[in-house]
C-alpha cells in the first residue's frame, strides 16, 4: 500500500505510472536504516516513542539493513516506503515529524560522505602504488615532452610524482564534497518543519526549504569524481602512448593486459582504455545532475529523484577504476634501456646550452638564436649529459627526485597515522 493511500480514492494508481515514477534507490538502504535511526532517537526524546519502542526500531533496521536489497519489494514505490513497511507495527509511528522529502536528503548526504570516504582511501592506495615506482625510478632518465614533442632531460620518478600531485587535489576534492555532506536535513519535514516539537540533530540544516531541495553535496562530489577522472585519464592516455612499439617505454603486465580475439600478437591496455572512457562518463553525471536541478524552484520535487544513479555510477567507477589501475601501475614494466636511449637525444640539451652561455654573460635572447642556429646546421654538441643537466635543476625541477619522493612519503604517512582509527 503506498504511503499516501488515504489521500486517493479505491481506484489504483495504473501500473504504468507506477512503473515510471519507482525510484532506484535500494542503494541506500543501509543509509536510510542510519538516518531513520537519528529520527526514532528525536521520537524517544519526545516522548512520541517509548523506550521499548526504540529498542525494537533500532532491532529491525539492523536486520533490515543487513538484508540490503533483498529486504526491498518491486512493490514498493521507494526506498523509504520499503523501510517504513518493513518496520512492521511500530513504522506505522516513524513518520511523525518527517517527510520523505528530508528523509532522502539525509540519507543521500550519508551515502555521499561514505562514498567519499571510499573515494579517499582509493585514491590514498593508488597514490602510494605510484609513489612506490617513484622512489625505484628516482634516477631513472627519460625525455620530459611538450606538445608530445622531446623537450628536456627528466627523471621517471618526477614524472610519477607528477601523477601523485594531482591525485592529492583530486583527494583534497573529495574531502571538500565530505563537509559538505555532513549536515542532516531532518526536522525540515516536507519544506517547513513540524509542529511536534522534536529536538535538533546534531549539525543541521539552518533552513528548511533549503534542506530538501539542496542538492550540493552530490553536485560537489561528482564533481570530485568527474575532476578524479581527468586526471586518471591523462595518467590512462601517457600509459597508452608509453606502451605502444612507438614509444616502447614500458611493457604490458600480465595483471592488466587483454589479448585480441582475432589478432595473436596483441597485448592491448585495455584497462587504461577503460579508464579514458570512464572519464566522459564521470563529466556527463556532472552536467546531467546540474542541468537537472538548473530551473527547480523551491523546495522538493520530484525531478530529485533523477540525483541518485549518477552518484551511484560513479561511486562504482571511482572505486573499480582505481583498484584497476593500480594493479597497472604496480606491476608495469619499464624498459629503461629504451628510456636511456630516448633521454640520450643531444636535442634536449639545447636549452641548457642557451642557459650556459647566459651564464657566460650572453643575453638568452642571443644565446637562444645561436643554439637554434647550431641545432639547424646539426653541429649541436652540447657540453654535459643528461643525469647531468637532470642535477642541476632543483626543485621544483627533476634534480631532487629521491628528496620529493621522501617528502611526498611523508606526506601520505601523516595522513595515515591521523586516519587510523576513524571509521574509514
Ligand atoms: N524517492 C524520492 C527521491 O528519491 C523520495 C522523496 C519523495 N518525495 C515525494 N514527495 N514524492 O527523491
Amino acid at each position: 500500500m503506498a504511503l499516501w493511500s488515504g489521500r486517493t480514492g479505491d481506484t489504483p494508481l495504473s501500473a504504468e505510472v507506477k512503473r515510471f515514477l519507482k525510484a532506484a534507490d535500494a542503494e541506500l538502504l543501509p543509509y536510510d536504516c542510519e538516518g531513520t535511526r537519528i529520527h526514532a532517537e528525536r521520537l524517544r526524546s519526545a516522548g512520541i516513542l517509548t523506550d521499548a519502542e526504540l529498542d525494537e526500531v533500532d532491532v529491525a533496521l539492523k536486520r533490515i539493513a543487513k538484508q540490503g536489497v533483498a529486504a526491498t519489494s518491486d512493490q514498493d514505490e521507494d526506498v523509504h516506503s520499503s523501510i517504513e513497511r518493513l518496520l512492521g507495527e511500530v513504522g506505522r509511528k516513524i513518520h511523525a515529524g518527517r517527510s520523505r522529502n528530508d528523509q532522502v536528503a539525509t540519507a543521500f548526504r550519508l551515502y555521499v560522505a561514505a562514498a567519499c570516504q571510499e573515494g579517499l582511501a582509493a585514491i590514498d592506495a593508488l597514490a602510494a602504488a605510484v609513489l612506490d615506482r617513484a622512489e625505484r625510478e628516482a634516477e631513472t632518465v627519460m625525455p620530459g615532452f611538450t606538445h608530445l614533442q622531446r623537450a628536456q632531460p627528466v627523471t621517471l620518478g618526477h614524472h610519477l610524482l607528477a601523477w601523485v600531485e594531482m591525485l592529492e587535489r583530486d583527494r583534497n576534492r573529495f574531502l571538500l564534497a565530505e563537509g559538505h555532506a555532513a549536515p542532516v536535513p531532518l526536522g525540515a519535514g516536507a519544506l517547513a518543519g513540524s509542529t511536534l516539537e522534536l529536538p535538533a540533530p546534531d549539525n543541521q540544516v539552518p533552513n528548511s526549504l533549503d534542506a530538501v531541495a539542496d542538492r550540493d553535496f552530490a553536485l560537489d562530489y561528482l564533481y570530485g569524481a568527474a575532476g578524479l577522472f581527468v586526471h586518471l585519464s591523462r595518467i590512462a592516455e601517457e600509459l597508452v602512448l608509453w606502451v605502444t612499439a612507438e614509444f616502447d617505454f614500458a611493457r604490458l603486465p600480465e595483471t592488466a593486459a587483454t589479448g585480441s580475439s582475432m589478432m595473436p600478437q596483441k597485448l592491448n591496455p585495455d584497462v587504461a582504455e577503460l579508464v579514458r572512457g570512464k572519464a566522459g562518463s564521470a563529466i556527463g553525471r556532472l552536467a546531467g545532475l546540474l542541468s537537472t536541478i538548473k530551473g527547480l524552484p523551491l523546495a522538493y520535487n520530484l525531478d530529485l529523484q533523477e540525483d541518485k544513479q549518477p552518484v551511484f555510477a560513479a561511486r562504482r567507477d571511482v572505486s573499480h577504476a582505481l583498484g584497476a589501475l593500480e594493479v597497472l601501475i604496480r606491476d608495469l614494466e619499464f624498459n629503461h634501456e629504451r628510456l636511456a636511449e630516448a633521454a640520450s637525444d643531444p636535442m634536449l640539451l639545447a636549452t641548457d646550452e642557451a642557459e650556459r652561455l647566459v651564464a657566460q654573460g650572453q643575453p638568452f635572447r642571443e644565446a637562444h638564436e645561436q643554439v637554434a642556429g647550431q641545432v639547424r646546421g646539426g653541429t649541436l654538441a652540447p657540453s654535459a649529459e643528461a643525469a647531468e643537466s637532470i642535477a642541476s635543476r632543483q626543485a621544483p625541477g627533476p634534480g631532487s627526485t629521491a628528496a620529493a619522493v621522501a617528502s611526498a612519503r611523508e606526506r601520505l604517512q601523516r595522513r595515515r597515522a591521523t586516519t587510523s582509527g576513524t571509521t574509514r
